[in-house]
């Protein structure tokens, strides 16, 4: 029987479910972070010393200078299908495998980013708003009209796994004519699936009804969506991004919204959050939501066994589940 202290040992650096943790224990020496505190690079980096892996989540960087601080870690599973907190060449140059979260939340993702554009659209948190605040005092004709969903034009920047869900779902679902632009055009089967329709970047700004932002972030998608993106849409256009802050330019945003250069934005994600730049707090015409698109008990359970999953396949068996890198 091998000793305790031959195991392995691995740090959740956030909190997750108990029965996520137990299972790592199945396996491992486990330290967790039941405070939820998000440590600061010197404190996860203090954590990591003598781990050979780590469950991260987005707020927790992971670059050159804390691997080479952590010399005996050997994989990084991100509680998340994005990844931009990786900083993956360097990982590789380590040796350290990266790992996501792909598919298990493409279709809540999917929902949550259709429900924003239906908020969005149908000024919902506005209305809400105005109710709560005691200012309802007669139905009116033009109470809160808003715009069109179905059989408007959906426009998607960026058709991977969750842009063809939201795809399906404004085609079937609500009649829309969906138009994507992306790095790569889809195979013609897919594209009839989803009925949508392949339009360079121009087009999709300037004939999208609503646009709905699903890309990767990445120095290249960095203000994707800036003033003069905006001033390419509809001033009756409706803009939600599910994607990541910054691709989205939040500030020129908030002078667009101010100035109904656009009609409205639906917002789950933010530049520097969990800090929203002050502008989009007093806009009206703005639906904001704390980066919770992938968020049902179910979803973030599985995100998170999949994490688990990875680590424990790789310190066990050294293939990973869903790795992002190789690694010798
Ligand atoms: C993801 O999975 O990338 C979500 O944004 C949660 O971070």
């Amino acid at each position: 029987m091998s000793s305790v202290s031959s195991r392995a040992s691995v740090l959740v650096s956030r909190s997750v479910f108990p029965e996520v943790v137990e299972r790592l224990r199945e396996h491992f020496d486990v330290q967790t972070n039941d405070e939820d505190a998000v440590w600061s690079p010197a404190e996860l980096a203090a954590r990591l010393q003598g781990k050979k892996g780590v469950l991260t989540t987005g707020s927790e960087r992971v670059d050159a200078a804390l691997l080479a601080a952590c010399p005996q870690l050997k994989i990084v599973a991100n509680i998340a299908v994005g990844y931009n907190n990786f900083d993956v060449p360097a990982m590789t140059a380590a040796g350290v495998l990266a790992t996501n979260t792909p598919d298990v939340l493409t279709e809540t993702t999917a929902d949550f980013g259709f429900a924003l554009l239906m908020a969005t659209a149908r000024r919902i948190s506005e209305s809400e708003h105005f109710l709560r605040a005691g200012q309802w005092n007669q139905w009116r004709l033009d109470l809160f009209a808003g715009a069109e969903v179905h059989g408007s034009t959906l426009g998607i920047l960026g058709m991977g796994r969750i842009g063809q869900a939201i795809a399906r779902r404004g085609a079937h679902g609500f009649g829309m004519k969906v138009i994507y632009h992306n790095r790569s055009r889809l195979d013609a089967a897919t594209e009839a699936e989803c009925k949508a329709r392949y339009v360079d970047k121009a087009e999709l700004l300037s004939s999208a009804d609503h646009l709905i932002l699903v890309l990767p972030y990445s120095a290249e998608s960095h203000h994707a969506i800036g003033a003069a993106e905006i001033a390419q849409m509809k001033p009756t256009a409706t803009l939600v991004n599910i994607a990541r802050g910054g691709i989205v330019d939040d500030a020129a945003l908030a002078v667009a919204l101010r100035e109904k250069r656009i009609a409205a934005a639906g917002l789950d994600v933010y530049e520097g959050e969990p800090k929203v730049h002050p502008d989009l707090l007093t806009v009206p015409n703005v639906v904001l939501t704390p980066h919770i698109a992938s968020a049902t008990i179910a979803t973030r359970k599985a995100m998170a066994n999949l994490a688990a999953d990875n680590v424990i396949a790789f310190l066990t068996t050294g293939r990973a589940v869903t790795p992002i890198n190789t690694v010798a």
